[in-house]
């Protein structure tokens, strides 16, 4: 079957995609508004792009209006963000927070998430996740340029936060333990904690 990708809305692009490019890690993603409202969202557009400096990037689209939603906003404004894991007994608040409330609302209260100050950044962490990443925004922008349906924002970690149980007793971080929660299409979640998560190891000779 092939599809015409190039006469795709955004909708229909967006089903194929997003269901297919799967699963996805979820970024919790607190800022704070440049009038000191703290906000609260999930993000599965997100990934690692390089661990020196230890980078990530998040990218949220556009509201229908085209108009920033307040996570890239407040991040364009102050340039901080934090990005929570989403262990499985958080995954309901998580999907609460993708709620549009309106930008004088935060999710925090909301929602009941509870927080903790950060070290580095004013807007405060997800205070139960198994990882919290601080970041400084580096780069933040809109693409592609004309009609931006969406912001790349890269974060650089000036510092991070881990629940000790999430590492086994030989110092590796294990997927069970962690237990973190991923985004697949339509309604469908994964979890790192499956029975059918295997191991692999890399050929012979490769060097670490
Ligand atoms: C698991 C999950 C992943 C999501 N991923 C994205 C995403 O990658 N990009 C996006 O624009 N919206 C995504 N959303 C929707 C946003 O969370 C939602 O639009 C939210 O209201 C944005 O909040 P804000 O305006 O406070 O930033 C996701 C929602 C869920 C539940």
């Amino acid at each position: 079957m092939l599809l015409a990708f190039s006469t795709f809305d955004r909708r229909t692009a967006y089903f194929w995609m997003a269901s297919t490019i799967a699963p996805r890690p979820v970024a919790w993603v607190s800022s704070v508004s440049a009038t000191g409202v703290i906000n609260l969202a999930p993000f599965s557009f997100f990934q690692m792009i390089t661990p020196l400096p230890p980078t990530l990037m998040i990218c949220p689209q556009t509201n229908s209006d085209g108009s920033l939603k307040d996570t890239a906003r407040n991040i364009r404004e102050t340039g901080e963000f934090v990005v929570s894991l989403v262990s499985f007994p958080m995954v309901q608040q998580m999907n609460e927070t993708s709620f549009a409330f309106d930008a004088g609302t935060s999710e925090f209260e909301q929602v009941g998430v509870v927080a903790a100050a950060s070290h580095a950044v004013v807007p405060p962490r997800v205070a139960l996740a198994p990882m919290s990443f601080e970041c400084r925004a580096t780069s933040f922008t809109q693409y592609p340029d004309a009609t931006p349906p969406c912001a790349i924002i890269l974060g650089e970690v000036i510092a991070a936060h881990a629940d000790p149980a999430i590492v086994g007793e030989d110092g590796i971080i294990d997927p069970h333990r962690l237990d973190l929660v991923s985004r697949m299409g339509a309604d469908w979640y994964g979890r790192t904690n499956s029975a059918d998560n295997f191991s692999l190891r890399r050929p012979a000779g490769w060097a670490r």
